[in-house]
């Protein structure tokens, strides 16, 4: 059936920052055909949810909304429907055969051919694009950035290092850098449009390499310095990171860039060996737990963050232990655990030692526990100190904004004369385990 060319869009995102990320460009992209985005998110004509594979629970929340959007899309005026991100990848064919109410399934790496797709539909077809050209699609996206206070800036794409667990080497496709000019343009067209900070976005980001514009071979922190030296721009950041890309020399520009935040969000996923070998992490616990010591004995007051998964298949509880010790020896300010999620293809979903719901339930909530209990008592240190606030989205309440502390604390603000984008000093006066709150003292030099 054909259908009306969309005027107007919505754009669903679920899973990482990488994803944000590419919903943004995607937003770009339409509004360079003309299109706008829907005053009301359920009167679209066009809903693209870019979507997420990670874990089985995030990928059948897509199927549900495509249900709800499915009652409608076949009645006149209904939305078009497209599933975009990792879903669409691992899954093409199948989410047609599953709902065929989805007129457009495209993978992580061909959104840039969005606008053939959708004249595609409006002609009566299906449009499928599950092509993993590397990054094409950077060079064929509009140039201009929208832009928040905070911004992602995707630096590396993909992943070579196939943990037995994980579907992003297949869904994101081999691990490729952008170059080092794309990136600091993209970097000042950033800054120009308004952005503070800038938070570079990879999968493996510190695996990150690329010439400079001298000719010489750099890795995340030569980048890193580079935007350090970039008027306008506050704040650095970057995630997620993977323990064997850590150089000696990004653990270093944590010591000596001035930009850079104090944070660093580093994923070990188990505390015993014999789990980290058999999930292919190939680190240990002591050369991850090593890591840390640099980066604390350059910046002592740096914020650990990590991922964790409980029931690997075959994590006996002595080896749960493990990862527990591990926790309490780092004592992290953030971190994302999960329950083992057996993803189709992957090499651990075929282990005969698959662990039951009710261990990973009981195992999960105790790590939880922990976890909370370190975090509330990093974000309690806070109390009665002052820190800069970058500023970046109002609260729920009048007068209420939210940024981000150096540490990647949430901290909200009740500042009636202040504005998004505002680096403000802030006396911390209540902490609870997410966020903190304050009051201004001073703005910040500007
Ligand atoms: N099951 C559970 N958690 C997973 N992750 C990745 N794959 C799985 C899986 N199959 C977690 C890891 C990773 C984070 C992004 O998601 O902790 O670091
Ligand atoms: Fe997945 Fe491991 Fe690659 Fe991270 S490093 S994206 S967990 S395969």
């Amino acid at each position: 059936m054909s259908m009306d060319s969309p005027k107007t869009y919505t754009i669903k995102n679920y899973g990482c920052q990488m994803n944000v990320y590419d919903g943004e460009r995607m937003a770009e992209l339409f509004d360079a055909q003309g299109m706008t985005p829907a005053d009301d998110k359920n009167d679209a004509d066009i809903v693209v949810l870019n979507t997420c594979h990670i874990r089985e629970k995030a990928a059948e929340k897509v199927y549900s909304e495509i249900g709800r959007l499915g009652k409608t899309s076949r009645s006149p005026g209904g939305p078009m429907i497209a599933v975009a991100g990792c879903v669409a990848q691992a899954e093409g064919s199948e989410i047609s055969r599953r709902a065929p109410t989805v007129d457009i399934v495209v993978g992580p790496q061909a959104y840039h051919n969005l606008p053939q797709m959708i004249a595609d539909v409006t002609s009566g077809k299906r449009a499928v694009d599950l092509d993993l050209p590397g990054l094409d699609k950077f060079s064929q996206l509009p140039q201009k950035r929208k832009t928040g206070a905070s911004a992602f800036l995707t630096v590396q794409e993909g992943c070579d290092k196939f943990c037995t667990y994980c579907v992003v080497p297949y869904t994101r496709g081999a691990e490729v850098s952008r170059s080092w000019s794309a990136l600091i343009d993209e970097a000042k067209a950033l800054i120009e449009g308004g952005a503070k900070e800038i938070t570079l976005l990879g999968q493996n980001v510190n695996a990150w390499t690329g010439e400079d514009d001298t000719g010489t071979m750099q890795g995340l922190d030569g980048l890193i310095r580079a935007l350090d030296r970039l008027d306008g721009l506050k704040r650095i950041r970057y995630m997620t990171s993977h323990p064997n890309d850590m150089t000696e020399g990004l653990i270093a520009a944590h010591g000596d860039v001035e930009k850079l935040m104090p944070f660093l969000h580093l994923p070990v996923q188990s505390g015993s060996d014999r789990i980290l070998k058999a999930m292919n992490r190939s680190h240990s616990r002591d050369s991850y737990l090593k890591i840390l010591d640099r980066a604390r004995s350059v910046r002592p007051d740096i914020a650990l963050s990590g991922d964790f998964i409980v029931g690997f298949p075959g994590e006996s509880d002595a080896d749960f232990a493990d990862t527990l010790s591990l926790v309490r020896a780092v004592g992290y300010a953030q971190a994302f655990s999960f329950k083992y999620s057996p993803r189709p293809g992957t090499p651990a979903a075929d282990m005969d030692t698959q662990i039951s719901t009710d261990i990973m339930d009981d195992r999960l909530q105790q790590l939880q526990s922990q976890l909370v209990a370190d975090q509330s008592a990093f974000n309690s240190k806070m109390l009665g100190k002052t820190c800069e606030v970058l500023l970046e989205r109002p609260g729920k309440l009048g007068n209420q904004l939210i940024g981000k502390s150096p540490w990647m604390q949430s901290v909200h603000v009740l500042a009636p004369d202040l504005t998004i984008g505002d680096i403000v000093h802030v006396e911390i006066t209540d902490s609870g385990p997410l966020s903190l709150k304050g009051e201004p003292t001073m703005r910040a030099a500007a």
